[in-house]
């Protein structure tokens, strides 16, 4: 009868060892045991990037790269991008279920009524220089809220957490609205809890100064952007969210923990890719020069932007429901020459052996930087976008975190590779290295 264990022989010593195996995986602690003698450690995996490595149990995200397979709470995404909206999705994350009708009069509700945040962040963001990135204010504000809610140091009490859920995705678009006003150098617009959640961002961004009107946004463009927000609010286990629960493994209040989550979603690796694809379009800037382009990316001088995927090997699903948007908010604001060329490359590309053999498909980023510039955003709050989107995942799995009794601060280990013991040298003897 196959049993779930795993056999190991260490051939140092002889001895063997059987280990056992659940959800395909092994607990590395159990590989501890394994010694040479008394005054050894204990075996340890070596895994930098944690490439091969389960972090926690998670009920939230499953995705099958292998098959473009991406689902939240088991509903796949494709249904939610359809049938869902951001808020509601935000919901099903972090509780695990759809609302009811009357679950989500209350949810909404309660998230309107914290949209506005706090006098005194004006000051801090009155203080950064007039080019200050956006996404650095967000990191500073978001984590400047811990100070205003001393009380979110309660993380075991459902309730004031609750509380802080409903002020972190009430306030994000405020803070965002108000970084992207400063860098404009416009006055900022108060939101408006009568608007849904991103009728009232882009009513901030988008509110003239002085203006008696309200600003009502375009309907598809509204639609348009809700859709990205719900295709960006999880993504599993990616180095924001490991980022989130790292911090608030020490127990961190939930607003220094998304600070630095969205500090870790500010690089280039991660929240930035759909600006070089915007780059790399205007820089192929006709179909005539795609060929050519094709050409330098399979000799390995280039990388083709927006393809490629650590965990799909296969189309990623968000792409394809982002390149039919993409056509609809084209209708409303003009078409974009950046898109015809988006679509003839990945024609080329996908019929191309190189990126078939390296199964390189276009990734999220490959259509989104198009929309949010046909928007009117400027490149520096794509990032920020994808933090408003992402806060909801982020409180999904730290929630997940705190609840989770196996969990403890995380606290990897490493293999030391430095000097062993030596003796101090004073400085007279010291030679410069
Ligand atoms: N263009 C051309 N070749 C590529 C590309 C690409 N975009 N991506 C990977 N390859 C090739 C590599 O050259 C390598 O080829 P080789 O085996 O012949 O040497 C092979 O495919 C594997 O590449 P790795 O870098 O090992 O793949 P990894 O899983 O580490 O990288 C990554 C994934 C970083 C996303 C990569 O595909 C890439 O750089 N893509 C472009 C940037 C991008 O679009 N990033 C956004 C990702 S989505 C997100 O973060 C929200």
């Amino acid at each position: 009868m196959p049993k779930d264990t795993l056999t190991i022989t260490d051939n140092r010593t002889g001895a063997s060892y059987e280990l056992p195996v659940v959800d395909g995986t092994i607990r590395a602690m159990d590989l501890r045991q394994i010694r040479t003698g008394s005054d050894d450690f204990g075996l340890m995996t070596y895994d930098p990037a944690f490439m091969n490595t389960a972090s926690c149990r998670s009920a939230i995200t499953f995705i099958d790269g292998d098959k473009g397979i991406l689902r939240y709470r088991g509903y796949p995404i494709e249904e939610l991008a359809a049938r869902s909206t951001f808020v509601e999705t935000a919901y099903l994350l972090i509780y695990g279920e759809l609302p009811t009708e009357a679950q989500l009069k209350e949810w909404s509700g309660q998230i309107a009524a914290h949209y506005m945040v706090h006098e005194n962040i004006k000051k801090f963001v009155d203080g950064f220089h007039y080019d200050a990135h956006p996404m650095g204010m967000l990191v500073c504000t978001v984590g400047a809220l811990s100070t205003f809610y001393q009380d979110s140091k309660n993380i075991f009490d459902p309730p004031s957490r609750l509380h802080q859920v409903y002020r972190l995705l009430g306030k994000m678009p405020t803070l965002a609205a108000y970084a992207y006003r400063h860098s404009r150098g416009l006055p900022y617009a108060y939101p408006d809890p009568a608007l849904t959640y991103v009728g009232n961002f882009i009513s901030m961004l988008g509110q003239r100064a002085g203006a008696c009107e309200p600003f009502v946004p375009n309907p598809v463009l509204e639609r348009a952007l809700d859709l990205l927000f719900i295709l960006h609010a999880d993504h599993e286990q990616n180095c924001s969210t490991n980022a989130m629960r790292s911090v608030g493994s020490s127990h961190a209040d939930p607003f220094c923990a998304v600070a630095a989550a969205t500090a870790a979603l500010y690089g280039p690796l991660h929240g930035g890719a759909n600006e070089e694809v915007l780059k790399m379009l205007r820089e192929i800037g006709s179909r005539e020069r795609i060929p050519d382009y094709i050409k330098r990316v399979k000799s390995g001088e280039l990388r083709l932007m927006g393809f490629g995927h650590r965990v799909y090997k296969n189309y990623d699903p968000r792409a394809k429901i982002i390149r039919e948007a993409a056509h609809s908010v084209l209708e409303v604001t003009g078409s974009s020459p950046l898109l015809d060329i988006a679509l003839e490359l990945e024609r080329i590309a996908l019929a191309d052996e190189y990126f078939i053999k390296h199964k390189l498909y276009p990734n999220v980023d490959f259509y989104s930087g198009i929309i949010y510039q046909a928007m009117g955003f400027p490149v520096a709050m794509f990032p920020v976008l994808f933090a408003i989107a992402r806060t909801a995942g982020w409180i999904a799995q730290w929630q997940e975190l705190l609840l989770d009794k196996e969990q403890k601060i995380a606290r990897p280990r490493q293999v030391y590779v430095g000097h062993p013991p030596r003796a101090f040298v004073p400085i007279d003897k010291r030679v410069a290295v």
